[in-house]
């Protein structure tokens, strides 16, 4: 089904860069559409997520917590405070930490043992560190003039100077890894089982960003100084049609739009969400902290003293010791 909608995508691209009308709305109107579906869908999401009630402290924790002084703690298996929970949220976003420990099952001789399993780790990582080059390296069509930063990104990410142009190392990695988490779903039985549509369709959407670039770049040029301008235009509130952008060009277009649509409506979201997991942002502090929970409705209760109040006479009558006489 996936394949499907990613071919019917494709053919309504062609159309597109084929008939004027179309084109023109592409560059001039769809643009500002897609940014606004995008934004106010990520906004959507993420205040969803951000008003959902936390009433625990319900973080992951595979250390010791900190407790008593010559107890050795584990700061960021349980990290105590909000400085433990930056770090393990920093290891977890740029190295994909808790992936590394990925473990797979193997049937032994009579047993289950769980082998290490890092190729998803790899792969995964290898993905979303070239996908951030690519977006970083593609700034320099929004901004004039280019900063130094990207200038240098790009000669770095070109620096083996293979192929004219240049075969960036991050558009193989990102073809290497966007191929294997595609193969995965459709070769791992487990996986294949609880793949839906829309993991398909992502990553073929991807793929299909990724390869229209990838042919734009090595064997179709678009006409950069064209797409400068038309992208120029965009971020300054003056779109203009350019003349002859390429089919391509107009295809890759399509393929980034219809991403950024289904951004905020798809499992892609798991890139703000990390954020907002209560079991990954809280501190483990329940021992430091007393955190009762807001909603507890609240108790009426009768305490020692307002019940020996009440019932002194008859206590000192039946011989029970009292505090106050
Ligand atoms: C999700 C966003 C996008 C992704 C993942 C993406 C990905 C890619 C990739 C992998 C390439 C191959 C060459 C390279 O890495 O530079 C490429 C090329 C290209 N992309 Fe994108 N792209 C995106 C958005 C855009 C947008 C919004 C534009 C419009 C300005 C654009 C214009 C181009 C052009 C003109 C090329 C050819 C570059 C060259 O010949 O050096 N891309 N894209």
């Amino acid at each position: 089904m996936a394949l499907v909608a990613v071919l019917i995508l494709t053919l309504l691209s062609l159309g597109i860069a084929l008939s004027g009308t179309l084109t023109r709305l592409l560059l001039v109107v769809v643009p500002y559409a897609v940014f606004t579906l995008f934004l106010a869908g990520v906004v959507y999401r993420i205040l969803k997520w951000a008003r959902a009630p936390v009433p625990f402290r319900i973080p992951t924790t595979c250390g010791q917590e900190k407790s008593l002084a010559w107890i050795k703690t584990s700061p960021l298996e349980s990290p105590p405070c909000l400085w433990g929970v930056i770090g393990r949220m920093a290891l977890e976003v740029l190295l994909f930490r808790s992936l590394f420990r990925n473990t797979r099952l193997d049937m032994g001789q009579n047993r289950p043992v769980y082998p290490s399993a890092k190729w998803l780790w790899f792969f995964g990582l290898t993905f979303h560190w070239s996908l951030l080059i690519i977006v970083l390296r593609h700034l320099r069509f929004f901004i004039e003039p280019i900063g130094p930063c990207i200038t240098a990104l790009s000669s770095l990410d070109g620096f083996f100077e293979i192929g004219v142009p240049t075969l960036y190392l991050s558009d193989a990695a990102m073809l290497a890894g966007i191929t294997f988490l595609f193969l995965r779903r459709l070769i791992v039985p487990q996986v294949r089982y609880i793949s839906l549509f829309t993991d398909y369709f992502s990553l073929l959407l991807i793929l299909g960003v990724v390869t229209t670039g990838l042919i734009m770049r090595h064997f179709f040029p678009a006409d950069l100084l064209q797409v400068k301008n038309l992208a120029l235009g965009w971020v300054t509130f003056s779109p203009f049609v350019p003349q002859g952008v390429g089919t391509l060009f107009t295809m890759h277009l399509c393929f980034v739009f219809t991403l950024l649509v289904f951004f905020p409506m798809s499992k892609l979201m798991h890139a703000g969400g990390v954020f907002l997991s209560p079991t990954r942002n809280l501190a483990n502090d329940s021992r430091i902290r007393r955190h009762v929970n807001p909603w507890n409705a609240p108790v009426k209760v009768h305490t020692y003293e307002e019940y020996e109040d009440e019932f002194r006479a008859q206590m000192k009558t039946a011989g029970i010791p009292v505090e106050k006489e």
